[in-house]
């Protein structure tokens, strides 16, 4: 069973489906994984364990390609904030130009908690022209920015609202409602959605609404292929809607899991607030400690970002079934409301 959209044709993958980055942690394997399964497998921008970031995304990029022949994509975070963002920019592009068989096949960029801008440089420029499918897209949480992006260039956008885990932005504003207003207002344009799906009914909802593909983050954590700590998946499959909450994470708002240490992180309301906490990176250090510990398995002692979607997992899965049983519930979904709706003519009810 296929469901093809403008996204599954612009990215060459058989499902519309993706998984959403998820630094500062490895996705590498689960990349493998979601791509082989007919997904778009996405490496996360990894920072954990004191990593020279380069070395190792470029690393995971070449432990892809030698694990499976299908498209992958990933992800940089061009946060103020991010110490390596102006280097990842410039020097991925340069190593994938360099490498034939990444160039084939790395098909998504995603940058995300800054501008896009930073990826308009001459080592990407120089990529497009050597013939590369590469598309960029960039998050969007809210319609302002949603049409901002479009302006400066990017190929698509991906529309994350509230309930996703993870950073999001001070909108607040649930995915359903930033669809609705994004879908009237930029017809044209790719959109992924993200933020709130686990399911066939999820994926079918974003579908009728003339969304490309979902992108899954909380639901992909929960996998046997998923290199996160088991502790980590126990939190998703146990956890629901309400377990989770927003606090002040490192970018900004980011919905994490209710426990002791994110009792004691303050919400900060505004993004004035916001700059003005923003004064050194020592904040940022002790964030990604806390980022560390989870990743490390020390559940309750760490932050763990996650989102309402846990409410809709209980179970630890197999990638591939999971994108399966999910593709296969949407084609029911929209199968049956199709077959619900009545279509009368006019002319019998005047
Ligand atoms: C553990 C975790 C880490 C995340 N890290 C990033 C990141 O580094 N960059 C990014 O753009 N989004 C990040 N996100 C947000 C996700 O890409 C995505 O927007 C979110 O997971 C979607 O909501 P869902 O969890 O309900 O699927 C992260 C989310 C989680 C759960």
């Amino acid at each position: 069973m296929v469901i093809e959209t403008d996204i599954t044709r612009m990215l060459g993958i058989k499902h519309p489906i993706l998984s959403a980055p998820m630094g500062p942690f490895y996705t590498t394997k689960l990349t493998v994984a979601v791509s082989e399964a007919g997904g778009l497998g996405v490496l996360s921008h990894v920072t954990v364990h004191g990593t020279v970031t380069l070395d190792e995304m470029k690393k995971s990029m070449e432990y892809v390609v030698e694990h499976t022949d299908k498209p992958f994509g990933f992800n940089i975070r061009t946060a103020r904030l991010q110490p390596d963002a102006i280097k990842l920019c410039r020097q991925l592009p340069k190593f994938i130009m360099e490498n034939p068989r990444i160039k084939e096949q790395c098909v998504y960029l995603i940058t995300s908690a800054g501008s896009p801008r930073l990826m308009y440089n001459k080592h990407y420029e120089k990529l497009k022209e050597s013939g590369s499918n590469i598309k960029h897209f960039h998050v969007a949480p809210s319609l302002y920015l949603a049409q901002k992006l479009i302006d400066t260039g990017v190929d698509g956008l991906v529309i994350t609202g509230t309930e996703g885990g993870g950073h999001q932005s001070y909108e607040n504003i649930s995915t359903l409602v930033l669809l609705q207003r994004i879908m009237k207002s930029l017809p044209n344009v790719p959109i992924i959605a993200s933020g709130g799906y686990a399911t066939g009914e999820g994926l079918a909802s974003a579908l009728s609404m003339g969304v490309g593909a979902i992108a899954m983050g909380t639901r992909f954590i929960s996998t046997k292929e998923c290199e996160f700590h088991d502790n980590y998946k126990k939190i998703v499959v146990e956890s629901s809607a309400s377990d989770t909450e927003l606090k002040t994470g490192i970018f900004g708002p980011a919905r994490v899991w209710k426990n002791k240490l994110a009792d004691n992180h303050n919400l900060v309301e505004s993004k004035e607030e916001k700059q003005a906490a923003e004064t050194s990176m020592a904040k940022v250090e002790r964030e990604l400690a806390e980022l560390e510990r989870t990743y490390e398995g020390k559940i309750e002692e760490g932050v763990a970002f996650l989102g309402q979607s846990a409410e809709l997992i209980d179970s630890v899965e197999c990638v591939s079934d999971i994108i399966n049983n999910i593709v296969f519930d949407a084609e029911r979904c929209l199968t049956t409301a199709f077959n619900n709706i009545k279509k009368i003519p006019i002319e019998q009810i005047i």
